[in-house]
């Protein structure tokens, strides 16, 4: 089973064919600039590109780094406001000519890990959280996802928690490793005051140096470990999300809402198999 995966990010937009059953790409990445202003139409242009390169025909899931209900984009904290309220469904459908599948890029990434990185087996509370432009977030109970929180953006010290402790903050800030872990460990202990999580999964970018920061991270309770698909898991998991076995995966929710809306994200054993999230 393969579905072709697009993660779109604040600079560039990446994609590659997935092998949902193993969580492996087909063949290479590719991966093309953000269009300049990032606007809808140009943005998709860009999908219609990525796809078209892989001379792709099939499900196609893409992430988007705001919050998606219904296939539409309800935030843009780090894309063009235009975003708000646009049918990103409807218009990448369009553009690609594929069944598409839009959600969240941490959520996307979390699904990924929770199934084929370092959430495997992990039945309690686990908090994905990738820190990268921004920082996205997406929280696991019983490996049953609950998409769209958005907890980069609680507030610390009256600011957004992601403009002091994303990788960007890092980079605007030119803090040391030492500075920015003392950031992201102050923001950790206000999100477990909040959530008490047994496991946060450190993802994006930036998780590829985690030697530098993890070790610093001493303020915290919970197990903390970096992310295993690196910035491979938001293709992995938008592949994921829009392929047959999670989409076929039962309904025992009694929740009102389309699929896409309630985001039955029921992991995947590595194989291929859905397995039911509330054993
Ligand atoms: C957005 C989230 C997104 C995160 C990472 C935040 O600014 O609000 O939806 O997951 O950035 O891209």
């Amino acid at each position: 089973m393969h579905a072709l995966g697009i993660d779109i990010g604040g600079s560039g937009m990446k994609a590659a064919p997935v092998d949902v059953a193993t969580g492996t790409f087909v063949t290479d990445r590719l991966k093309i600039a953000t269009p300049r202003p990032a606007v809808p139409d140009a943005v998709a242009d860009v999908v219609k590109q990525l796809t078209t390169s892989f001379s792709w025909s099939g499900p196609v899931g893409i992430t988007f780094p705001g919050v998606v209900t219904d296939g539409v984009t309800r935030t843009a904290a780090n894309l063009d406001p235009s975003w708000i309220g646009t049918d990103a469904g409807t218009l990448f459908a369009k553009a690609t000519g594929d069944q598409v599948r839009v959600l969240n890029d941490a959520d996307a990434a979390g699904v990924a890990e929770m199934t084929f990185g370092a959430g495997i087996g992990q039945r309690g509370t686990v908090l994905m959280l990738t820190f990268g432009t921004g920082i996205g977030s997406a929280l696991f109970t019983q490996g049953i996802l609950v998409p769209n929180t958005e907890f980069g953006h609680i507030e610390i010290r009256g600011h957004d928690a992601e403009t002091r402790a994303s990788e960007r903050a890092k980079e605007l800030g030119d803090l040391s490793w030492g500075k920015w872990a003392g950031r992201v460990d102050e923001y950790l202990q206000h999100i477990e005051a909040l959530l008490s999580p047994h496991l946060i999964i450190v993802g994006g970018g930036i998780s590829k140096e985690a030697d530098k920061w993890v070790p610093r991270l001493t303020g915290i309770r919970a197990r903390i470990v970096p992310a295993v698909l690196l910035n491979n898991a938001g293709i992995v998991g938008a592949a994921m999300a829009t392929s047959a076995a999670v989409s076929a995966a039962p309904d025992t929710s009694g929740a009102t809402g389309t699929a896409a809306d309630s985001l039955r994200l029921f992991l995947i054993e590595p194989g291929g198999r859905p397995r039911a999230g509330h054993s």
